[in-house]
């Protein structure tokens, strides 16, 4: 987490000011749609290995809450926004199905893994193989080649999707109130978060067009 935080001289990676709204800002790729999507990776990555480490039941319950709430906001507004603009962008099936397929399988454990806890045989197992599978994911995002490496190299605008992506997160997390609404959902409680999620099953194919770039 800890970054540092030298930008002194205005030198941003990316030159150009073009915002969306014409508002022309310092444009540091930190809150863009792909370091955000990475500094969630690196948060989970912390909450696994901290889990790995203790021995304590209550410890493990609290890690594994947050890694379950954590991961399941985060597949959410990959799945309705990321992805998406992604395969608009880029038309590349192959990567784009592969990691919502794999969203599945994670979501399918951690659902189990709200269902149990640490007084269950498997529970550590669960999250064992949780954190595998998302280990394998995260490289298959951000590996050179990847999803994240071509979406840079696309047009896709990710100061866009970076905002929105944040204002997603936050209603799922119940961290604020809806400000745009604009995906008309509603902010739900942590826990049963995974499990509607579960509940929607592999509804593949669903686009949002207010996401899409034009
Ligand atoms: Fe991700
Ligand atoms: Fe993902």
């Amino acid at each position: 987490m800890a970054r540092s935080k030298r930008n002194g001289s205005s030198r941003s990676r990316s030159s150009k000011g073009r915002g969306r709204n014409g508002a022309t800002r310092s444009r540091t790729q930190k809150s863009d749609a792909i370091s955000l999507l990475k500094s969630d990776h690196r948060e989970v990555e912390g909450w696994f290995a901290q889990f790995e480490k203790t021995n304590s039941d209550s410890k493990k319950q609290e890690l594994a809450q947050k890694i379950c709430a954590a991961l399941t906001a985060h597949a959410t507004i990959e799945e309705e926004i990321f992805y998406p603009a992604f395969l608009e962008a880029t038309g590349d099936e192959d990567i784009h199905h592969e990691a919502e397929i794999e969203h599945d399988g994670a979501k399918k454990l951690i659902a189990e893994i709200e269902g149990s806890g640490p007084d269950d045989d498997y529970f550590d197992a669960r999250v064992t193989v949780l954190s595998e599978m998302i280990k394998h994911h995260v490289k298959e995002e951000e590996q050179r080649g990847g999803m994240f490496t071509k979406a840079r190299s696309s047009d896709m605008d990710l100061e866009a999707l970076g905002e929105q992506l944040q204002q997603r997160k936050a209603e799922l997390m119940g961290e604020e109130p809806s400000a745009g609404a604009s995906r008309g959902a509603r902010a739900r409680p942590r826990g049963s978060l995974a499990r509607a999620l579960a509940a929607r099953g592999n509804g593949r194919g669903r686009q949002d067009a207010s996401t899409r770039r034009s």
